[in-house]
């Protein structure tokens, strides 16, 4: 591992500067560039952040290479098949997993915190009736800060691990209820004699007028899927979160923030551009067209739930989802054409010369949406679904920002606009 400071040597004015080596745990080595302005003049370039660490952190380790992703140490593989989505919740924010005790604490506060202040139905029906489910919960997640905001004390930990725990507890209640506005249905309240993923989807499909039983294949393969989307490092949404909370914002708004990032196709709006993607594909004898369009630099489609910043080998999520697709169809006894063709579509891309040297491979998103629709999800809930796991991500990172303050987030630019010039009065122009 190199740990010795890198010395560069600006070729114009000959001065050197040490810069210092950052070493995690695992990882990259990666250079302490702070002191570069100060000493050298320079700013560094690096749009998209794409060789940038902008913090430390000791929550998720992802090894993009040999396509490895833990959250605190723990392999996804073994929390998929061990844990759930509560346990992981804990182990996110607390840094490790809890006893027998602590789990069912922290059980207890999630499930009792499931409600959401009546009033809060007032923000859900000033939307249009069509309103994209992930816009309404950008405003009314954000709208929560001026229910809760008053007793949130940011320097409290007990307050701050409050605010995280609430969020938590409330996402699948207002996404339900964002759903069910949709839907004309009346709002359903948490049934808190549910576990997390069955109370969800209680208030998703339940109606007034029939008996409806969560089936325990549905509720098991949603934990699975909220684990795997647990947490994910510094990814867009949650450098977001990390930025907004940056600025001493409430952590509502932070959440709120990152929903409004998560929510692009680049990020978790993968999830439903690859099913309407699929969906328009139509059929297996049209793959090798829309190939050939990802391919087409002239084209801006691309393969959507394909590719990664960090990932340059198969996502391991998408590997689990991929096995669980077939295991959870079977169990509901339902079939997809879109799964064959999901299947045939990696197929004819993992052994395309462009895919295989951009190293393009499937990602979380290519497989989780028919899982999503077998359920009974409609399309436009998916990245709502991702959003509800990613929460605990979101406020595991911010509590973690919280305990160790960093500068408000500011990064710098190269102006490459007009130089000074004077203003010309209107007549003269
Ligand atoms: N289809 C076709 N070509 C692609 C794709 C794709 N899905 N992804 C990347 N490329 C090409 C891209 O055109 C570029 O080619 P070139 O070097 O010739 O210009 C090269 O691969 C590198 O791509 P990039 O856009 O520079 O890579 P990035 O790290 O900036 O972007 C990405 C990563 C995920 C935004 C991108 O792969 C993408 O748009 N994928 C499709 C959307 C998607 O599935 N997003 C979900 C990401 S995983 C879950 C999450 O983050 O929420």
């Amino acid at each position: 591992m190199a740990d010795k400071p890198v010395v560069i040597t600006d070729q114009n004015t000959q001065k050197s500067l040490e810069l210092p080596v950052i070493a995690g745990t695992e990882g990259e080595p990666t250079l302490d560039i702070k002191q570069l302005p100060s000493e050298l003049g320079y700013f560094t370039y690096d749009p998209g952040f794409a060789s940038t660490a902008a913090c430390t952190s000791e929550i998720t380790f992802i090894d993009g290479g040999k396509g490895i992703l833990r959250y605190r140490g723990y392999p996804i593989e073994q929390l998929a098949e061990h844990s759930t989505f509560l346990e992981v919740a804990c182990l996110l924010l607390n840094g490790d997993l809890p006893d027998e005790a602590e789990l069912k604490a922290f059980e207890h506060d999630i499930t009792y915190h499931t409600m959401v202040n009546e009033r809060l139905n007032n923000f859900i029906s000033g939307f249009h009736y069509d309103a994209h489910p992930m816009a309404m919960m950008a405003g009314v997640v954000g709208s929560l800060a001026a229910f809760y905001h008053d007793k949130l004390d940011m320097n409290d930990p007990e307050h701050r691990m409050l605010a995280a725990k609430r969020m938590i507890a409330k996402m699948p209640t207002i996404a339900a209820a964002c759903y069910r506005y949709h839907m004309g249905w009346p709002t359903a309240y948490p049934n808190n004699s549910l576990d997390f993923c069955s109370r969800f989807l209680n208030m998703m499909f339940s109606v007034p007028a029939e008996p409806y039983e969560v089936s325990p294949v549905a509720a098991k393969a949603l934990d699975l899927l909220f684990i795997l989307h647990a947490d994910h490092e510094q990814n867009a949404s949650t450098s977001t979160v990390r930025l907004v909370g940056s600025t001493g914002a409430n952590p509502y708004a932070c959440v709120a923030a990152g929903i409004s990032a998560l929510w692009g196709p680049a990020h978790g709006g993968a999830n439903e551009a690859v099913l309407n993607m699929l969906d328009e594909i139509g059929d297996v004898s049209r793959v090798p067209e829309f190939i050939a369009r990802a391919k087409d630099r002239d084209d801006p489609f691309r393969l959507m739930g394909f590719g990664h910043r960090v990932y340059k080998n198969y996502d391991p999520r998408a590997s689990i989802i991929r096995k669980a697709c077939h295991e959870v169809l079977e169990d509901l006894g339902k079939t997809d054409p879109l799964l064959d063709l999901a299947m045939e579509l990696e197929r004819i891309a993992l052994e395309d010369e462009y895919f295989v040297e951009k190293k393009l491979y499937p990602n979380v998103d290519f497989y989780s949406g028919i899982i999503y629709k077998a359920m009974g999800f409609p399309v436009s809930m998916f990245t709502v679904m991702f959003a509800i796991a990613r929460t605990v991500g979101w406020v595991a990172q911010w509590l973690e920002q919280c305990e160790n303050p960093t500068k408000i987030g500011r990064p710098r630019q190269v102006y490459s606009g007009p130089a000074e010039r004077d203003y010309v009065p209107l007549e003269k122009r």
